[in-house]
């Protein structure tokens, strides 16, 4: 699934910049450009920094960015019944 359309940006590759130290989404903009066109993604990026962090998104967060956030939300449910 793609974090950013404007540069075919896909989540694994905001995890794998996330992985190798982008911290901000400014960061990530600086890596990979993510975010740095129409800036519709931003909240979506910030959403996996938030993930990569081990901090579930909020639901304030989580109604700022339900593509991304619901993944992850979605993710995380099934890593904890999986894991029970
Ligand atoms: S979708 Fe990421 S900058 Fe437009």
């Amino acid at each position: 699934m793609y974090a950013c359309v404007c540069f075919c940006v896909t989540e694994e590759e905001i995890q794998e910049e996330i992985s190798a130290g982008a911290n901000t989404e400014e960061e990530l903009g600086e890596r990979c450009g993510a975010g740095t066109s129409c800036g519709t993604c931003v909240e979506r990026l910030g959403c996996l920094l938030e993930q990569a962090r081990s901090r579930p998104c909020v639901d304030q967060t989580l109604a700022a960015c339900p593509g991304a956030c619901d993944a992850a939300a979605l993710h995380q449910h099934q890593s904890v019944t999986t894991a029970a």
